[in-house]
């Protein structure tokens, strides 16, 4: 009887270790999903619009340009449509305070696992935050907790906010080794 049994509680075990052992290409998922890379964009300072209500990924509509002061300051404001909420609706304006591309010294979008991992370390790429400070920052800032409630017809990110810090936390205490 034990012989038996023996292949059936190993494989599992070694299976389940396998899976938890990486946190950082769970960040990766996170960091990299339309709901938080089409803010994290380059200097063209054009938001992205994509997920299956967008279609194929594609510029934000309207010719919507954030200039450089990120807002769109120097032509039209995100304010103008988007506000501290989201509009009910599919295909209406999501919201949340203080809406703006993330500076450009942040970009995501069309980066590699490793270029943004060293980033996100990086005290002059990341607004000046401690890992634990990045942690503090996905739980609590209003913009990133958008990507969980983006409103009717988009996908959230994956995983949760709080799950999501604590990945940061974890691959922090484990030295924050990121990929080749
Ligand atoms: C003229 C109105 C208008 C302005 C100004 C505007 N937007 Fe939008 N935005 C929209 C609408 C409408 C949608 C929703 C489109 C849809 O769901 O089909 C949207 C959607 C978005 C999304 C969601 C896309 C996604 O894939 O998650 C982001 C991000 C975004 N806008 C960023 C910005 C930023 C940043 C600015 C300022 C630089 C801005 N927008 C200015 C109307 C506007
Ligand atoms: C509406 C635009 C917008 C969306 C959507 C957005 N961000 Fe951001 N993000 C910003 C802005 C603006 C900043 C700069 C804020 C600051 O430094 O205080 C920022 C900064 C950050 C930072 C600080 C460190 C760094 O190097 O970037 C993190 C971490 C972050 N965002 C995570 C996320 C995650 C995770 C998501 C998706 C769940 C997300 N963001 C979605 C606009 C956005």
């Amino acid at each position: 009887m034990r012989t038996a049994f023996l292949p059936f509680l190993l494989v599992p075990t070694l299976a389940v270790a396998d899976t938890g052992a990486d946190p950082w290409s769970k960040i990766f998922e996170v960091f990299s999903h339309p709901r938080c890379a089409n803010c994290h964009v380059p200097e063209d300072n054009r938001p992205r619009w994509s997920g299956p209500s967008y279609g194929q990924t594609r510029l934000h509509g309207m010719s919507i340009n954030g200039g450089e002061s990120r807002i769109g300051a120097e032509t039209l404001p995100c304010s103008t449509c988007h506000g501290e909420a989201n509009a009910p609706v599919p295909h209406g304006p999501p919201g949340a305070p203080h809406w703006a591309l993330a500076p450009v010294e942040m970009v995501w979008w069309g980066k590699s696992s490793s270029e943004i991992c060293e980033q996100i370390k990086d005290l002059d790429r990341n607004g000046g935050r401690t890992l634990a400070e990045v942690a503090d920052h996905i739980a609590e800032d209003p913009l990133v907790l958008w990507g969980w409630q983006p409103g009717p017809g988009r996908e959230p990110a994956p995983y949760s906010a709080g799950e999501v810090a604590q990945l940061v936390r974890d691959w922090d205490a484990s030295g924050a080794v990121c990929p080749d």
